[in-house]
């Protein structure tokens, strides 16, 4: 009864965690990460209501700080940006899954465009990076998304299924319940222009109905789909209102602790 109310407008999400990650990409020093932390985690303590889960991915040199300023806030914890699959050895420049774990994190992005697009991450390289993090008890926040020229020539929807066909479908169910996937359009990201509420939705059932296809409908009625692309306060409230969106991603708002928050209460 209690959850029923606490969850509000979702019905049909109940099993669904709610999570607003921001990913603050390769922003602030460490002594600006300290102080963005620091606010965050005195606003989500005082504001955000528990089940709402709360994430804040800073660049990796950074960790170790933010992990102690948001030390004892329940629902708040720390996400890396990327992860390397192997847990050690002569691989220059790269963290490991085992490190991160190490250094408090709980949450990782896999797969964002920028490092698909910049680092020529492949599904395939991908995938190994989601079994080091499970291997480690990370979750893995598995992003997703097409281009504005993939949405125009209309194969966006089979694009963003073979992300998760060829990254996340080797996973045994109990592995894959873990996973969390975040869809951003490509074209919504850092541009100012978000999908609209109705086509975050109409992607997130299609991949929803897409996981019910490997894995049982079970399965995914309880994976949570963000949404990321130009996510604010102004809009959340709109897209999380949508039954298959299950909370956000959130870049440049993600770098100021209000709006952060405020995009979280707009659940
Ligand atoms: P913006 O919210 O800045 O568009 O970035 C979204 C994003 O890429 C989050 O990972």
């Amino acid at each position: 009864m209690m959850e029923a109310e606490n969850f509000g407008l979702h019905p049909n999400s109940i099993m669904r965690k709610k999570i607003v990650a921001g990913n603050w990409k390769l922003n602030n020093n460490i002594e600006e990460s300290r102080a963005l932390a620091k606010e965050v985690a005195a606003l989500v303590k005082a504001e955000v209501s528990a089940d709402v889960q709360m994430v804040v991915c800073p660049v990796s040199v950074n960790l170790s700080t933010v992990a102690a300023e948001i030390d004892g806030v329940e629902n708040l914890a720390l996400g890396a940006q990327n992860v390397y699959p192997k847990a050690s050895g002569a691989y220059t420049g790269e963290v490991s899954a085992p490190l991160l774990k190490a250094a408090g994190v709980g949450y990782v992005l896999i797969g964002h465009s920028e490092r698909r697009e910049y680092f020529n991450e492949s599904n395939e390289f991908l995938a190994e990076k989601v079994k080091a993090a499970l291997a480690e008890g990370l979750v893995p926040v598995f992003c997703c998304g097409e281009t504005l020229e993939q949405r125009e020539s209309g194969v966006h929807f089979d694009f963003v299924k073979s992300q998760l066909t060829e990254s996340l479908y080797d996973l045994s169910e109990a592995d894959f319940k873990k996973v969390v996937i975040a869809y951003e359009p490509i074209w919504a990201i850092g541009t100012g222009v978000t999908a609209s509420s109705d086509q975050a939705q109409e992607m997130h059932k299609v991949l929803r109905d897409h996981v019910a296809s490997k894995y049982g409908q079970e399965v995914a009625d309880s994976t949570s789909i963000l949404y990321g692309g130009s996510c604010k306060p102004s809009n959340a409230k709109e897209l999380f209102g949508k039954p298959d969106v299950d909370g956000g991603l959130i870049g440049g708002a993600s770098l100021k602790a209000r709006d952060f928050v405020d995009i979280a209460l707009s659940y």
